[in-house]
């Protein structure tokens, strides 16, 4: 009687257990945000990709969205600080913050940050001895609250990660995935980005897009002309948001302008988080929310 009793509150702990772990909190626009990195490239060029002319039609193309400096890092810096954070150049540095995934912690929002060929364990050089990754593409590790706590650290993981964690039905809702200087472009070509988008990263999380409230995020670090004199279209990049179930469906283009510094105060609307206190946040124009369904 009692080994049944022991067994059967095991059970319920266990259950218990596993309702918090996987337990998401609602958003307001989607449940889910993956964002998808690629390297320099100008927005004609990208919006010639016929990959990435078709998923600006399955979804909304942000025909006005413009990366915030030259070389790529600090770009980076801002997807997940709404400001530079005094980061100007490629060169590592190390941060104070404030940073998006602080935020998300303190509302219990899962996160992950998965980087094509990091090595793990909160490696902190600047590029793998393979050389495929390079620190200037993740954002993550350059913040001290990150870096130095090993609980948040621990959630930069190698992109390998993904698929582990999809199989066991435990994707983080805020994902942010950077493939690696060949698979972003950066040391080959925009077909060589532009099929690795399309034959491995997409099939991979298609399901999470049709079954979940997922919004996917494709974007491009900064433009590939950065001495252009047509300043009002400086630094242009092509954007997409795919999402079926979370984006208005007769929409397909968005001419509101956008930046690096829109996906930070976009996800805390969307979850109701705390601004920073800096300014950052606040200052930055989130997405349209007419977007949404
Ligand atoms: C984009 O493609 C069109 C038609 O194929 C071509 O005329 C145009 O020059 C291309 N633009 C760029 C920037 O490659
Ligand atoms: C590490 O981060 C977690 C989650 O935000 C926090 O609860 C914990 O206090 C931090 N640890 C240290 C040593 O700062
Ligand atoms: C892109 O790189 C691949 C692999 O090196 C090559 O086969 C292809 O011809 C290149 N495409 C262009 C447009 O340069
Ligand atoms: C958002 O959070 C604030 C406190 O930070 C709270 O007062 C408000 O009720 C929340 N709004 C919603 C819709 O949850």
């Amino acid at each position: 009687m009692d080994i049944v009793r022991i067994y059967l509150s095991f059970l319920i702990a266990i259950s218990l257990l596993n309702f918090t772990c996987v337990a998401d909190v609602p958003g307001i626009y989607f449940d889910r945000i993956i964002t998808y990195v690629l390297g320099s490239t100008d927005y004609e060029d990208a919006i010639n990709d016929s990959y990435l002319s078709y998923l600006s039609k399955q979804g909304i193309l942000l025909k006005h969205a413009h990366g915030i400096w030259h070389p790529s890092q600090p770009n980076y810096i801002a997807m997940i600080c709404a400001s530079k954070s005094g980061m100007l150049t490629d060169f590592s540095q190390d941060l104070k913050g404030p940073s998006l995934p602080e935020s998300l912690e303190k509302r219990g929002i899962t996160w992950k940050a998965y980087i094509e060929n990091y090595p793990g364990d909160g490696y902190k050089a600047d590029v793998s001895d393979d050389k495929l990754y390079v620190r200037k593409h993740n954002p993550f590790i350059s913040m001290n609250n990150i870096r130095n706590n090993l609980t948040l650290v621990s959630k930069i993981v190698s992109s390998t990660q993904l698929k582990n964690d999809l199989e066991k039905d435990e994707a983080p809702q805020y994902i942010f995935y950077v493939p690696n200087i060949n698979n972003n472009g950066e040391k080959t070509n925009l077909t060589v980005a532009s099929n690795y988008l399309k034959n491995e990263f997409i099939p991979l999380i298609q399901h999470l897009l049709t079954s979940t409230k997922t919004l996917l995020v494709i974007t491009f670090d900064e433009a590939s002309t950065y001495l252009d004199f047509n300043l009002a279209d400086f630094n242009h990049i092509y954007t997409t948001l795919i999402g079926p179930n979370v984006l208005r469906s007769f929409i397909h283009e968005d001419e509101t302008r956008y930046s690096h510094f829109s996906w930070v105060p976009t996800i805390e609307a969307n979850w109701n988080l705390s601004s920073f206190g800096n300014g950052a946040d606040t200052d930055s124009t989130p997405l349209d929310f007419n977007l949404f369904a």
